[in-house]
């Protein structure tokens, strides 16, 4: 069992092979996600949202995703690690940016996601991938601009709006991002950007042409039941089955049915 490099993403697209992406944000899940053979696991600040109960990402901090880094990282054998670095984490100076992102390394991801584009997050780019520090790109809609987008907006509608991202992502790859998130954009701007970059695209919302897809694991499992994206499939229903075992036990406690004789010293 080889574990998944950045080479091994990187020569995935030559070969034309796709790669699957799941988040995680515990180590059971990561250790069962892993096993199942997604390649690269990755602790997304959804979790703000799905495991902390925030009401968007922006509102976790570095000393919460460092938590469940480590947590996801022991569950993990097989699996590149990523670290989404959150909001503010890189975004006042190159150091700092450095220091958290390294600070993830050290907790035993392989790597981290980086939202969105300018000259600062080109910098920043290629200063972490000098420290030794693999980075996703990460453009289209990119939550932790929330604010200044102007809420859950679909990008790069245009012949031109996709150019620019393009443009954009080809700029993150001669920074040095091994691979690039591609967030709610339409299929043709998906299918564009990848048919023209040589680093994988990942797609969240960017249709079926990309090289990869990464959903959030709540929306997959069924677990997270606030609100579910379009582009998101659920594969279980593991609400249901929470509340049912949760209600069962409930029962059997109240009724004097557990334990047993056989759950007892
Ligand atoms: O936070 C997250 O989980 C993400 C992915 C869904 C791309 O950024």
């Amino acid at each position: 069992m080889a574990k998944v490099t950045v080479n091994s993403i990187k020569n995935l697209k030559q070969s034309g092979e796709k790669f699957s992406v799941l988040t995680a944000y515990d180590y059971s899940t990561a250790k069962y996600i892993d096993e199942a053979g997604t390649d690269i696991v990755l602790i997304g600040d959804s979790l703000a949202m799905v495991a902390l109960g925030y009401e968007n990402t922006n509102s976790i901090g570095v000393d919460e995703m460092a938590i469940f880094t480590k947590a996801v990282a022991k569950g993990v054998k097989r699996a590149m690690v990523i670290t989404d670095m959150p909001f503010l984490s890189y975004h006042t100076d190159i150091p700092t940016a450095i220091k958290n992102c390294g600070n993830m390394i050290k907790l035993g991801a392989n790597g981290v996601k980086i939202e969105g584009f300018s000259d600062y997050i080109l910098e920043v780019i290629k200063r972490l991938v000098e420290t030794g520090i693999p980075v996703i790109g990460h453009l289209g809609f990119t939550p932790q601009f929330l604010n200044t987008i102007g809420g859950y907006k679909i990008q790069g509608k245009t012949q031109e709006a996709a150019e620019e991202i393009l443009a954009q992502a080809k700029k993150l790859e001669q920074a040095g991002v091994f691979a690039v998130v591609l967030e709610m954009v339409p299929e043709s701007c998906g299918k564009y950007i990848t048919e023209n970059i040589s680093i994988p695209t990942i797609s969240c919302g960017a249709g079926r042409f990309c090289d990869a897809q990464v959903l959030v694991s709540d929306d997959l499992f069924g677990k997270f039941s606030d609100f579910t994206p379009k582009f998101a499939r659920k594969y279980g229903d593991m609400k249901s089955l929470i509340l049912d075992c949760a209600k069962q036990y409930n029962e059997d406690v109240k009724s004097g049915k557990f334990p047993s004789e056989k759950e007892v010293f």
